[in-house]
């Protein structure tokens, strides 16, 4: 085994080009009112989150800190977290983003511990996001994740957290990034009827979800449209569309399976105003994956 000296100071010497992220480990977004996000988070997700004067962090499977709301003047994404196997990969990844011309930055250990991690390094995507690639999450496999709501469980594992869907400005751009630099793959398109046009997404996986990461060619400010929670059945949707409902939360689209992924979902609007999904029943991907173009984002429902 390499000794952590000789393998951080041969960085430069990496030729591992097939090193790639391996899920989306954890998400960082801001939020103006964390009472609000502390309501929401364990009265209708159903997940557990710590409070702070400065931020909330969330819990909702083995891994000690999924997601960090973040008290801050903005409502939107501040950083998304992909973790990669090992210090070797990540290390390789680094490599790679650098002789593509990204900025990157090897954190001190001290700092990675903060988010949890072992190693950490953090880049920018093209249209600004901090990125982080990481190894070595904190688990807690000791104290078992137990839902304050009863859910029976989220689906993460080797799937990681979820999925989200950025804007993005420039599609070729954003594409480079997550595909040459991270190591993403297509799964499929979907030409999403916008009035008499169509906006065509791409849908990105890195382990069998069937997307981790979805791009919009949509010049907006604000960068995260949703993040995405997969729970084990229906059962657990329904029971979060009825808590939601009771919370008197904003339902932004009804009950519905999509054309690509086959989730089961509806979509509820967050405390800082981007969309969280909440949905059962993907299918997943695999080595054999052929890509798809899809010319509507549901089979059924998804009404706005
Ligand atoms: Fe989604």
């Amino acid at each position: 085994m390499m000794s952590e000296t000789t393998s951080v100071t041969s960085t430069s010497n990496i030729t591992n080009t097939a090193a790639t992220v391996s899920n989306l480990s954890y998400l960082g977004v801001h939020g103006k009112d964390l009472d609000a996000w502390q309501s929401f988070l364990t009265g209708v997700l159903g997940v557990s989150s710590k409070q702070s004067d400065t931020d909330l962090q969330v819990r909702f499977d083995e891994q000690e800190t999924r997601l960090r709301v973040i008290k801050g003047d903005t409502n939107d994404i501040q950083y998304a977290g992909y973790e990669v196997d090992n210090e070797e990969n990540l290390l390789a990844v680094k490599a790679r983003l650098d002789e593509m011309g990204y900025t990157t930055e090897l954190v001190d250990k001290a700092q990675a511990k903060e988010y949890g991690v072992i190693g950490l390094v953090k880049t920018h995507d093209p249209d600004g996001l901090e990125i982080h690639l990481v190894y070595g999450a904190d688990i807690r496999p000791d104290k078992p994740f137990v839902s304050p709501t009863g859910v029976s469980g989220f689906v993460t594992g080797d799937q990681g957290f979820g999925h989200i869907v950025l804007t993005v400005k420039s599609m070729d751009a954003a594409r480079q990034f997550y595909e040459q630099g991270l190591g993403f793959k297509v799964s499929d398109f979907i030409a999403m009827p916008m009035g008499k046009h169509s906006m065509e997404l791409v849908f990105l996986h890195c382990n069998s979800r069937h997307h981790t990461l979805a791009l919009a060619p949509i010049p907006m400010p604000t960068r995260l449209l949703h993040f995405m929670m997969q729970v084990e059945n229906v059962d657990d949707v329904g029971l979060g569309l009825e808590r939601a409902n009771a919370a008197e939360c904003k339902i932004t689209s009804s009950l519905g399976r999509h054309t690509n992924d086959e989730m089961f979902s509806f979509y509820v609007r967050s405390p800082s105003g981007f969309d969280v999904e909440f949905g059962c029943g993907a299918r997943t991907v695999d080595s054999d994956w052929t890509v798809k173009h899809y010319k509507s984002g549901s089979i059924w429902g998804h009404k706005r």
